[in-house]
């Protein structure tokens, strides 16, 4: 069954507790929070002070995702506001693996996030260090963007990394994920499906959810 992660950049930001209590009463896991600094993506979202809020308003895990560039220089901020993930861009560390062990040293699960571009076996020396591996399926930045049909390869790669070394990591596909494309990313390997539109752009966002994670 898959895990699934609704991200609130597709949401309602002027009702956002309305938003959290929809997710509380669905049967979502996570709740997927999209950090991003005009930086190293060209949109600029919210930060930790958000994090915050929503913390106090959901039992759910909060997967964070940021897409900034010295993640570092953030990552207490975002432990503190009640983070449970904090995934990090590859492409944005220099020191990648010291960003992993600040992330678990400050009690959350690490995660790394990997653009389209990126070959997946640059992940393969820091997969025992992690917990999770955000793949994006569509270039970072907005929501409601084509799904790109390579991942599928890639997550069968990144997937067989992880079996052949008996690891646990999960792995999250973010962006472009559809109730038309959920069972193919599923059979590829994922665990976790990201979804921003699909999610608060239906009309139902509570059976979306029901139905994706029935796939
Ligand atoms: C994109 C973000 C995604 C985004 C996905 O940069 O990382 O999490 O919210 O949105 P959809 O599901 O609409 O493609
Ligand atoms: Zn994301």
């Amino acid at each position: 069954m898959a895990i699934i992660a609704p991200s609130f950049l597709s949401a309602n930001f002027l009702q956002l507790e309305k938003e959290c209590q929809l997710m509380n009463e669905s049967e979502t896991d996570w709740i997927h929070l999209d950090i991003m600094d005009g930086r190293f993506v060209p949109n600029i979202t919210f930060g930790p002070m958000i994090v915050e809020f929503v913390r106090k308003a959901t039992p759910k895990v909060c997967d964070v995702h940021l897409m900034i560039e010295n993640p570092g220089q953030y990552a207490e901020q975002f432990a503190k506001a009640g983070a449970d993930h904090l995934s990090v861009h590859i492409e944005a560390c220099t020191h990648l693996h010291r960003n992993i062990q600040q992330i678990k040293s400050l009690g959350m699960k690490a995660g790394v996030a990997i653009n389209p571009h990126t070959p997946v076996s640059s992940l393969e020396d820091v997969l025992g260090d992690i917990d999770l591996v955000c793949m994006m399926s569509v270039n970072p930045g907005f929501g409601g963007q084509t799904f790109i049909p390579r991942t599928y390869d890639r997550i069968r790669e990144l997937r067989k990394m992880i079996d052949d070394r008996g690891l646990n990591v999960l792995i999250e596909i973010d962006g472009g994920v559809t109730l038309e494309n959920a069972k193919a990313i599923m059979d590829a390997g994922a665990h976790v499906l990201v979804a921003g539109n699909t999610v608060f752009k239906s009309d139902n966002p509570a059976e979306t959810i029901k139905k994706l994670k029935a796939i």
